[in-house]
């Protein structure tokens, strides 16, 4: 089965495509067959990250049937070993993608035969993105130091998390939750994930129980992208801690990639930054990370077929 990692922040701009890219970049150059898939479709430019001009490919021509297998969209790089998936040229935007064909997209992407696959997704809390998100357990969130950046990430992570409750308890018994915690608390809504976990143990312990340690499966890996001199090099560690504490979830930071001019160059010259700039500070970041993320013990599994 292949692992996949999608790559998703609740802002754009903070270098969602940039990471998805040379992530990908070094999977393939340690030797494994590696699949980045374009999932932004309103504003695809992967390709450009990638320095590939515009494939005569894409992923509508899946969505909207003109070719019968999700495969048949692939086009290979110049690099060895790294395969892509575009949505450039598309017409389609991931806020209108009907249930029936995200759904059928997201088992395809499931089917792929590759040692990874990289999703790099668009900005925002939509449901499409979420769904995208919650496709494997190794999702990896980019934010950078700002504080809108990081409201956003925040607010990301609350909604996949409500939405994994929800999974888990189907829509009847996730109504039923969210009425009993507005009984107790008018206060609260079902937007507290923690208060909903903490009644479902109280008013059933054994299902209560399994909904936590699915939730515990569930690890948020958070990369701090554009990281500034100025800028406190623990802030993500930080960032981490206050979500664990406030939604009672498990975070893991990857690691800060430093603010660098030379990203600027590269997408301007389309070029791929770790092949025209590998010994820069941001190069060397990337690799760290990297490193992080291939070292952490991963799971992925394809929980969808609850979803309401
Ligand atoms: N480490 C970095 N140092 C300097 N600039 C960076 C860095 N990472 C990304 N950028 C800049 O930020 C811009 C946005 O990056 P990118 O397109 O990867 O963001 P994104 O999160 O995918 O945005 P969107 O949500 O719009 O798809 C890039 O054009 C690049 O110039
Ligand atoms: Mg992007």
């Amino acid at each position: 089965m292949s692992h996949i990692w999608p790559i998703g922040g609740g802002k754009g701009g903070t270098g969602k495509s940039f990471l998805t890219g040379n992530l990908g970049i070094l999977l393939a150059k340690h030797g494994y067959r590696t699949l980045l898939v374009d999932i932004d479709f309103g504003t695809a430019n992967l390709h450009t990250v990638l320095g590939i001009s515009h494939p005569d490919k894409s992923i509508s021509d899946f969505v909207n049937k003109k070719v019968g297998a999700l495969e048949e969209t692939v086009v290979s790089t110049t690099i060895p070993n790294l395969y892509f998936i575009s949505s450039a040229m598309n017409n389609l935007d991931i806020a209108n993608l009907a249930h029936e064909q995200k759904m059928k997209l997201l088992r395809s992407i499931t089917k792929l035969s590759y040692d990874y696959i990289l999703l790099d997704l668009g900005a925002g809390t939509s449901f499409n993105t979420i769904d995208f998100f919650m496709i494997s357990n190794s999702g990896i969130l980019v934010t950078t130091s700002e504080p809108t950046s990081i409201e956003n990430i925040y607010r990301l992570i609350r909604s996949v998390y409500i939405r994994k409750i929800r999974q888990e308890l189907k829509v009847h018994n996730f109504r039923f939750l969210a009425e009993e915690a507005q009984r107790r608390d008018s206060r609260a809504t079902e937007n507290n994930p923690d208060f909903l976990l903490y009644i479902m143990k109280e008013i059933d312990p054994e299902r209560g129980k399994i909904l936590e340690l699915s939730l515990r499966d569930f690890i948020f890996k958070l990369v701090l992208n554009q990281l500034r001199k100025e800028d406190d090099p623990n802030i993500g560690s930080l960032i981490c801690k206050i979500i664990e504490r406030h939604l009672a979830l498990k975070m893991q930071f990857i690691g800060n990639i430093s603010f660098d001019d030379h990203v600027h160059n590269s997408i301007c010259k389309k070029m791929p930054f770790l092949h025209i700039y590998p010994y820069t500070q941001a190069a060397s970041d990337i690799r760290r990370c990297y490193e992080n993320i291939v070292s952490f013990k991963e799971t992925s599994s394809f929980a969808h077929g609850d979803i309401d």
